[in-house]
């Protein structure tokens, strides 16, 4: 069984759906599993720069099925729109090579309003959500209250799971966010309509997968978000509502556990975060300014300005250790040429400071190189000492937003 699991190791944002794009020849299937439109994974080739909220970033590739599994949610309009983007970009020309599963969860209107309300009523204990509506409709899986891909591509079935379930979010509308309530009406006709045009994709794509497995294809898994940013595993409740973490790619698309191979944590050589919660190294000086500016640090869902700080290596042994990481893709190093020193925190004290190792920085231009050994000895210093640290290789090394901007130091798909 050939599969790679393509996972955010630090709080998103970290390069994934460029590392996607690249590894996407290797594969037959590539498969979102978790998440929903709070993603933005940006892919560059040849100056054009797409961002995918929904769609798998394997959708710029030809020869290759992209599948939204069972774990992801989907924001039907969003879905419409990106579609419409990525074909009149010229992809996708062969409609048979996306599929999403019957099983998915629909984002709803009012999914997105109680998700606004509720953050602009918290105050200062606000998420910084990217109001994709992510939470309220995973909350509404899990309590049952839930409407899936399979429900809105029938008519029957829509109409009497929404005027079910409608009456109870009103409810909460209401009374607990003093909003206007939705008219059914509203709601229904327009997703009956979204419904009907993606009824063609809907299928079971945990079949499709497993039987993909079974006649020997290669299945890449996109997660989203990152492991910091796990329901679980993360700065909690500063966190999205789903399983970011590589086991999330078995049950959000329906494969065994058993039946991932190598995972793969994406990591910024610095480290970044959009929105509330802790980040022990964030640099709230001209550093974390530079860091942002040099590495375009702006959410590609919401425009905010991502917060920056140095590489946390506490987090990455959380990362390997919660997602059983076999290797990493290194991003954005580029980013750090020209500092003069570069830290790294390498634990935490007894008062839960970050302690820093200090690096000397380098001042050649990196961004074209094409292997490691061409590095000036500086970054190769750096990079050695976040793989000895971690007991992990640097599979891919990223330099710059291009697709052709990477070493591919080891396909993870190459791995016996
Ligand atoms: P994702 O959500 O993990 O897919 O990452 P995003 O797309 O939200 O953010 C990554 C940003 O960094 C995007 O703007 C990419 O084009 C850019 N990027 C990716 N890899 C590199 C790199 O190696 N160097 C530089 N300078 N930019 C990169
Ligand atoms: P990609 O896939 C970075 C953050 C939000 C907020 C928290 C909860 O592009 O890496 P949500 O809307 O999910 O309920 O917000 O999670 N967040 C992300 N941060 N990258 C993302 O996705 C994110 N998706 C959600 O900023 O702090
Ligand atoms: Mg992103």
């Amino acid at each position: 069984m050939s599969t790679t699991v393509i996972v955010g190791a630090q709080w998103g944002d970290e390069g994934k759906g460029k590392i996607v794009d690249l590894l996407t020849p290797s594969a037959d299937f590539v498969v979102r599993y978790q998440g929903g439109a709070n993603a933005g994974h940006t892919i560059v080739v040849n100056g054009c720069k797409t961002v995918l909220h929904l769609l798998p970033s394997g959708i710029l590739r030809e020869n290759v099925t992209s599948v939204i599994g069972n774990g992801v949610v989907i924001d039907p309009e969003v879905c419409l729109s990106e579609l419409e983007l990525v074909k009149s970009k010229g992809y996708l020309k062969d409609s048979s090579r996306f599929v999403i599963s019957a099983y998915a969860h629909v984002v709803m209107p009012y999914h997105k309003l109680i998700d606004k309300l509720r953050e602009e009523g918290a105050g200062d204990n606000k998420i910084g959500t990217t109001i994709r509506g992510i939470g309220p409709c995973y909350e509404d899986k899990v309590a049952r209250l839930g409407i899936r891909m399979c429900d809105l591509v029938d008519e029957k079935i829509f109409r009497e799971r929404l005027l079910a379930v409608l009456p109870q979010k009103n409810l909460y509308i209401e009374r607990v966010l003093d909003h206007k309530p939705f008219a059914f009406d509203e709601i229904f006709a327009p997703y009956l309509k979204s419904g009907r045009e993606l009824k063609k994709y809907v299928s079971d794509s945990a079949k499709l997968l497993n039987n993909a497995l079974e006649s020997g294809k290669k299945i890449l898994f996109e997660g989203a978000q990152g492991t910091a940013l796990d329901v679980d595993h993360g700065t909690y409740p500063f966190v999205t509502s789903s399983t970011t973490v590589a086991s999330g790619a078995a049950s959000g698309s329906g494969v065994g556990p058993n039946a991932i191979r190598q995972v793969v944590g994406v990591a910024k050589a610095y480290t970044t975060r959009v929105g509330s919660g802790p980040f022990p190294t964030e640099l709230n000086d001209e550093t974390g300014e530079l860091l942002r500016k040099k590495g375009v640090e702006f959410g590609a869902t919401t425009g905010r300005p991502r917060r920056c700080g140095w590489l946390d290596l506490e987090v990455l042994k959380r990362s390997k250790m919660v997602n059983g990481l076999t290797g990493l893709a290194l991003m954005k190093l580029d980013v750090l040429t020209g500092l003069k020193k570069i830290k790294v925190a390498v634990e935490y004290n007894n008062a839960g400071a970050p302690v820093y190792k200090e690096f000397d920085g380098w001042k050649e231009d990196i961004s074209k190189i094409d292997s490691v050994e061409k590095l000036p000895n500086n970054a190769v210093k750096y990079l050695k000492f976040i793989e000895s640290s971690l007991n992990l290789p640097v599979m891919i090394l990223s330099l710059g937003p291009e697709r052709g901007s990477s070493v591919m130091i080891k396909n993870p798909f190459s791995v016996k």
